[in-house]
Parts: structure tokens; sequence; C-alpha cells
């Protein structure tokens, strides 16, 4: 069985990362979520963090730099940061691991891992495009949270689901909610 890491961290669009929990249906998911990201979900969303967090098999406190998924000697198939605060783009761009979010991305990059990144920001400034930037040339996926809409879809919740779909594609998680294009 595949173990993906997640980590939520405190940008807008929690549903992102909700969503992608709730559709991984055959993986040990290990769980991170930042102090901010709680804040967010509370204020964006009508979630409860306890329904969260029972999506997942493994929880980690963002502080515990302790944890488990912590070293490279846990060995797991892809870490996906969902959504992905700037704050935490330019930490481990820059390489600062002091969450367990950042620690894990750092730890996963020297290892040669999957990563992938959703950050969510608009506009983006400089600094964060050269973040992104420095992160693609590490290898790392940058998967800016934006819905296509050449699925037309008709609601927030088709527009989730097809970004998530394409998180789950580059994840190598199967899925049936990614939108494969064949021209009509
Ligand atoms: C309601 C709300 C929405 C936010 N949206 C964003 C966002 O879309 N993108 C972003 O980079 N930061 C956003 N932030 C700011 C981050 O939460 C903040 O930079 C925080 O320090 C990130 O911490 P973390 O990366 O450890 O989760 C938002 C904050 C709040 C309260």
């Amino acid at each position: 069985m595949k173990k993906i890491v997640i980590g939520l961290s405190g940008a807008s669009g929690s549903i992102y990362g909700i969503r992608l929990l709730e559709k991984i249906k055959e993986a040990e998911i290990h769980l991170i979520i930042s102090e901010s990201a709680k804040k967010v979900i509370e204020l964006e969303t009508d979630y409860d963090l306890n329904y969260i967090k029972n999506l997942a098999d493994y929880v980690y406190d963002d502080s515990n730099i302790a944890a488990t998924v912590s070293s490279g000697s846990f060995i797991f198939d892809s870490y996906i940061i969902i959504p992905c605060s700037s704050s935490t783009m330019a930490k481990i761009a820059v390489g600062i691991s002091d969450t367990l979010i950042s620690r894990v991305a750092l730890v996963a990059m020297k290892e040669r891992r999957r990563i992938i990144i959703v950050p969510r920001e608009t506009p983006l400034s400089t600094i964060m495009i050269k973040n992104m930037l420095a992160l693609s040339e590490s290898g790392v996926i940058i998967a800016p949270a934006m819905p296509g809409f050449y699925s037309r879809p008709k609601t927030v919740d088709d527009m989730v689901n097809s970004m998530v779909g394409r998180v789950m594609d580059l994840a190598g998680i199967e899925n049936e909610i990614s939108k494969r294009w064949s021209h009509p």
C-alpha cells in the first residue's frame, strides 16, 4: 500500500486538502496540520478538526520535529503540501525547517522523494515566484491551486475536485475525479 504524507498549511483553500484526504481510498495517510491551517479551516469551512484528523491514519503536530515522518529513514511515496502558504514555501525554498511540514519537505528533497506543493496566493510577488522557481529546480512539483474550466465545472465542488484530481494524478494515486480531456 502507498504511503502518502500530507501537510495542510495556512493558505486559503483548506478544502483542497480536506477533499484530498476524503478521496484517497487505498493509502496509508500521514497528516500534519499547521496551527495557521487550523485557524483558516475554522474561518473558511464548517469542517470539524476531528473529522479531518480521522481521515488520516497518523496525525502529527506541526511542532513535533521528532515525529516519525521527520526522518529520512521514514520511506513514503509522495509528500503533498495542500494548500501551501507562501510562508511555508519560502521556508522550504531557503532550507528552513522549524516546523514539521517544512522539515519533512527538506528531508524529502535530500532523499529525492516526490514532493507536490499546491500554493495558493494571488497576485504573486517576485519573491514568491523566485521561491517557486528554486523549488521547481530542486525537483519539487509546483501545482498551484488553479482549477481548469475546460471540464465546464458547475459547482465549487466540481472545481475543487478537478484540482484535487490533478494532484492525485501527480502523486500516482488512483482516482475517479480527475477529468480526462477528450476533444468533443
Ligand atoms: C483567512 C486566512 C487566509 C489566508 N490565506 C492565505 C493564502 O491564500 N496564501 C498564503 O500564502 N497565506 C495565507 N494566509 C496567511 C498564512 O496563514 C500565514 O502566512 C501563516 O503564517 C502560514 O503559516 P504556516 O505556513 O505555518 O501554515 C491566510 C491567513 C488567514 C488567516
